[in-house]
């Protein structure tokens, strides 16, 4: 099979490493890719939200199949013009993409489906908006209905940060769409599940560590590491999730006649009264994905086929018994201003420790050298018989970058590890 890889983060790195390892692969190519993906296939120059001159690629490799990584050319529809265009695609349509693309239709689809949710209104208007604030109170989540690449939420403690938020919210956007909702208590974890459509096959669970610094101190940012399994997702929370949520809204999808086909990524909470939908992502999170690609034991590419084809009933999605870790390593001053340019040694020396392999993000090459060239740079990424193993060997592999202009939290897996009494 020839397999065309839209995007080029860790997560795509991490993707074009399971799909690589297909005996059924022909040629990989992937756009735009990072110099992780160069090391396994084809990267392409390709302005990926120009969807003609991506139906074009398809025409001249004879791409059999085409694998959308990240959320944006989702919800643009580009699945949608490949597949009008007669090429496989795994990754929903646009109208299933608006799962991650608007809260307020998520928030509909969970009403419908009667799967558990925080409570929420959604508002186009300043003033109404600020008067359920006041009718309600803080703690409350301010959310911008949209896109907004992961700075459209404000988990407000007081009234007054409310406020802030939804005048921030309109001052950017007169008749914003915006939902305010209950905050929900408990803990955070990441459930996957492959769907095409009908058929629901779990693949596995992760956690995500969100803020910039240890202790959950610091902004919010696009993750910071991540370790599967998550001990939080027990058997039976997976089991709630699947039965009260995702199966239930996967029907109403079907039922809309905009069914869901693609991984589907449930923020849970966990809390008291068990698994509640945080919010949808209609992709691989990044860094859940380089983790569970770690621990996956079927072969990628027969899955994301299969999705695409709607014959998932035919495949056994199997997780080896390990535990992975995964350790973002972002430059200095992310989420907020950071240089770029700087060289980054140790990476080889970090590849070859034990169960460890390095995945690439804002990483680019040039005479032999890597240098930083985005926010997130590499995710350092560690196998283990268990969580405590996982973590030591990921960590011992970070020991081996030589990057001084970067840093990363040096408490990825703690939870796990408190859970599992091991800390
Ligand atoms: P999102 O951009 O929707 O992923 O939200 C970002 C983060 O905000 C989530 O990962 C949660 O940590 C937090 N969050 C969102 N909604 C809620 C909620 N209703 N209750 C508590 N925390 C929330
Ligand atoms: N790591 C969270 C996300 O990919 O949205």
């Amino acid at each position: 099979m020839n397999v065309l890889l839209i995007g080029g983060g860790g997560r795509e790195h991490a993707l074009a490493w399971a799909i690589a390892k297909s005996p059924r692969l022909a040629r990989l190519f992937v756009a735009p890719g990072n110099p992780g993906t160069a090391m396994l296939g084809t990267n392409v120059a390709v302005d990926v939200a120009n969807h003609a001159a991506i139906i074009a690629l398809c025409r001249k490799e004879a791409i059999d199949l085409v694998v959308v990584g990240p959320e944006a050319p989702l919800v643009a529809g580009l699945a949608d013009d490949l597949q009008g265009a007669g090429f496989p695609v795994f990754g929903p349509s646009k109208a299933a993409a608006q799962l991650e693309g608007s809260k307020d239709f998520t928030k509909q689809i969970c009403a419908a489906a009667k799967a558990p949710t925080a409570h929420y209104a959604t508002f186009t208007d300043q003033a109404a908006a600020l008067a359920h604030l006041s009718e309600k109170g803080a703690p409350i989540v301010v959310k911008y209905d949209g896109l907004m690449a992961g700075k459209g939420v404000t988990v407000a403690a007081t009234q007054a940060e409310a406020e802030t938020a939804i005048r921030a919210l309109y001052a950017n956007e007169a008749g914003a769409k915006v939902v305010l909702e209950e905050m929900l208590v408990g803990e955070e974890a990441s459930f996957f599940c492959f769907v095409d459509g009908e058929t629901i096959v779990p693949l596995g669970s992760a956690q995500d560590h969100k803020r910039v610094f240890d202790g959950d101190e610091g902004p919010n940012t696009g993750g910071m590491g991540a370790y599967s399994p998550a001990p939080v997702v027990s058997e039976t929370v997976e089991k709630t999730a699947i039965e009260a949520i995702v199966a239930p809204t996967m029907r109403e999808m079907v039922r809309r006649g905009m069914p869901f086909r693609g991984i589907l990524f449930a923020g849970l909470m966990i809390g008291p009264e068990g698994p509640k939908l945080i919010e949808y992502n209609c992709r691989f999170g990044d860094p859940e994905c380089q983790v569970l690609m770690l621990r996956l034991e079927t072969d990628l590419l027969d899955i994301l086929e299969a999705t695409a084809k709607g014959r998932l009933r035919e495949i056994d999605v199997r997780l080896k018994l390990l535990c992975a870790v995964g350790v973002v390593m972002a430059a200095k001053g992310y989420p907020g201003d950071y240089p770029k340019g700087s060289v980054i040694g140790g990476l080889e020396a970090a590849g070859a420790m034990p169960g460890a392999i390095v995945f690439h993000a804002g990483t680019s090459a040039r005479d032999g050298r890597v240098t930083a060239n985005g926010g997130r740079v590499l995710t350092i990424c560690a196998t283990g018989d268990d969580l405590p193993q996982a973590r030591r060997r990921a960590y011992d592999a970070v020991a081996k970058i030589d990057w001084p202009e970067g840093f990363c939290r040096s408490d990825i897996g703690a939870k796990g590890l408190a859970r599992l009494g091991k800390s």
